[in-house]
């Protein structure tokens, strides 16, 4: 995720956009940069935030269009050559998005003779609009940029510009937002409201493949056949604060209903649906080392250990790999016994959790080969371990981890996919299933997230308990952990996760008419044996709350509540189930009108022990 702006009319561009990029830090603040036209195209651009961006634009720089970038890296470490906007010749472009099919474009352009200057996915758009406007004769901005989001794969919200076309401004949107504003003389273009809101109200939302021009006394939105498209304006009602948080009330909330994106931003251009696999190019793991190995240990804290633990469940079945899973900050002080024939998996969104860097580097001195999963281009996990898996979320800015953990767990699906497919353990149909399911899991989200009053009328039952549990067994039981943890750390109920089988062997004391249950549910092969286990906490009078299949009659028969997810491939329901039960701490805290986004005693990035 990152923030684009574009500015053209009769003010100063440069105080405007940069001011548009600070409302927009929120999406991404690695690295920033702006392109200015001032007399000809002028370019700045930073690693780090927009204050050091204003420190590094000579005051001497006017002129009154421009385009703008915050960036949160994807591709390529936040430094300052990565940052936007990237420029091929005449032509400087900012981009909001994942272009798949990068590695074909640029090895084409290469050929073509263009240079690289960074490790981006957006310099293929510079060169190749660069590319289209020159060759077979001169062509428009307009008609090259068409030409150029043709040949694209992936999501994108892109502006432009050309030096030898001042005053127009071009822009192109797919799969990643773009809106423009609407100014008495003057237009903005931004991935969202908040860049611009302080000079205008008034607004377009640009749709997918669409593409156009902003001049400054006109917009000219157009289709993919360069037909015309006329839209009405819209009038924005919202204040400041509440547009930065694109009108929920929480960023918590936000980042709830961002997960089909980052979902699919996680899995963009690694899954073959055709062929059963899974392509992890950026781990340079070699076909024989991954066949001789013979254990991982995954190292993690809090929501991330959480997911881990389903990394458990998942190697060992797919990839026929014993797996450990360890609290990092246990797992610093052990004598741990490795060998060096395994893989350290460290699972951390913020990539600087301290105990999580430690138990790495401990486990490194073994000589055990290891990857990072993490949310964040350039942190610290990065540098010490041997490859990294992106999780494409975007910048997370609730405390409380929501769309990272569940980016998270599909990190964990490719990954046990991939090495399974060449250990031999899953097979090609298999991993076809698993990876249709995957791609079904953005739609299924937004049918969740669609519903979500049922789920805020559930809340009710928990806002003045003090202790309740979470129960599931095999792939549940970590959805179970992590729903615990999500209610206790923004709601601050005593909550338990536990696996369901272990209630009978002491927890089962302190269930209670005033101890409601949540029980993950879903379809699979332990599912009688949560329905004997909802049958225990009912016994003893607890309300019961389910989570289960949208199309299961059978469990309404044994609770009070149920809460449905659609139905999905057994090992894939733990990310649905997830959702939901986000979704009920959130309503839970909000109904007790607790600090959502900052819980009491907590941060986001636990940099020490
Ligand atoms: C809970 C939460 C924490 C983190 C933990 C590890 O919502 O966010 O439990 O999961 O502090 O953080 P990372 O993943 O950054 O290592």
């Amino acid at each position: 995720m990152c923030g684009i702006v574009g500015y053209i009319g009769d003010g100063q561009a440069v105080p405007i956009i940069l001011e548009s990029l600070k409302m927009l830090e929120y999406r991404g603040y690695d690295s920033a940069g702006v392109t200015i036209f001032n007399g000809s195209l002028e370019t700045y651009k930073i690693a780090g935030r927009i204050k050091n961006l204003e420190d590094i634009i000579p005051e001497n720089v006017n002129g009154s269009t421009g385009i703008g970038h915050t960036r949160w890296a994807t591709h390529g470490k936040p430094e300052t050559r990565n940052a936007h906007p990237h420029i091929s010749s005449n032509v400087s472009v900012v981009h909001n998005g994942i272009i798949e099919n990068y590695m074909q474009l640029k090895e084409r352009l290469t050929g073509l003779g263009y240079e690289f200057k960074s490790d981006t996915d957006t310099e293929v758009i510079a060169h190749l609009l660069h590319f289209n406007m020159n060759c077979n004769g001169k062509k428009y901005l307009l008609d090259g940029l068409t030409e150029t989001i043709k040949e694209l794969e992936g999501s994108y919200a892109i502006a432009a510009l050309c030096a030898e076309e001042p005053g127009i401004l071009a822009f192109a949107r797919k799969d990643s937002p773009l809106v423009i504003g609407i100014g008495n003389g003057s237009n903005y273009a931004a991935s969202d409201v908040t860049a611009f809101l302080k000079h205008t109200k008034e607004v377009i939302y640009i749709n997918d493949n669409e593409i156009g021009l902003l001049k400054p006394d006109s917009i000219d939105i157009f289709d993919l056949d360069g037909n015309s498209i006329s839209r009405d304006t819209e009038t924005i009602e919202w204040t400041l604060e509440a547009a930065e948080k694109a009108g929920y009330e929480h960023f918590m909330l936000k980042e709830i209903h961002e997960q089909p994106t980052s979902i699919q931003n996680t899995f963009a251009g690694k899954l073959s649906e055709l062929e059963g696999t899974v392509t992890l190019d950026e781990l340079y793991l070699e076909r024989d080392e991954i066949k001789r190995l013979k254990r991982v240990t995954i190292i993690a804290c809090g929501t991330s250990w959480n997911a881990g633990i389903l990394g458990k469940y998942l190697f060992e079945k797919l990839a026929g790999l014993h797996t450990d899973v360890e609290t990092a900050s246990e797992f610093r002080y052990s004598n741990p016994v490795l060998c060096g024939e395994e893989l350290t998996i460290a699972i951390t969104q913020s990539g600087e959790t301290a105990d999580t860097l430690a138990a790495v580097r401990s486990s490194s001195s073994y000589g055990c080969r290891s990857i990072a999963i993490t949310n964040v281009v350039g942190s610290t996990i990065t540098r010490e371990s041997d490859s990294v898996l992106y999780t494409r979320s975007g910048p997370e800015i609730g405390v409380a981890a929501t769309k990272t953990f569940t980016a998270q767990l599909v990190a964990l699906y490719m990954l046990a996919i991939h090495l399974g497919r060449i250990r031999g353990v899953v097979s090609a149909n298999e991993a076809k299933d698993l990876i249709v399911g995957m791609k079904r899991l953005p739609g299924q989200i937004q049918k969740i997230l669609n519903k979500k009053e049922m789920i805020k009328e559930c809340a009710a039952q928990f806002a003045d308990k003090r202790d309740c549990f979470f129960i599931g067994r095999y792939l549940n039981y970590p959805v179970a952990l992590e729903g615990a943890l999500k209610l206790k750390e923004i709601s601050y109920i005593h909550a338990e996760g536990y696996a369901a089988g272990e209630l009978k062997h002491g927890p089962l004391a302190l269930i209670t008419d005033e101890t409601p249950v949540v029980a993950i549910a879903t379809r699979g092969h332990t599912y009688e044996k949560i329905l004997s286990n909802i049958k225990e906490v009912k016994a003893r009078n607890a309300t019961v709350i389910a989570v289960a299949d949208d199309d299961d009659t059978e469990i309404d028969k044994y609770v009070d509540i149920v809460l449905r997810v659609p139905s999905s491939h057994e090992l894939l329901a733990p990310v649905l189930s997830s959702v939901v039960l986000q979704l009920l701490s959130y309503y839970t805290a909000l109904a007790k009108d607790c600090s959502i986004d900052k819980p009491r005693n907590l941060a986001k990035s636990v940099t020490v022990e």
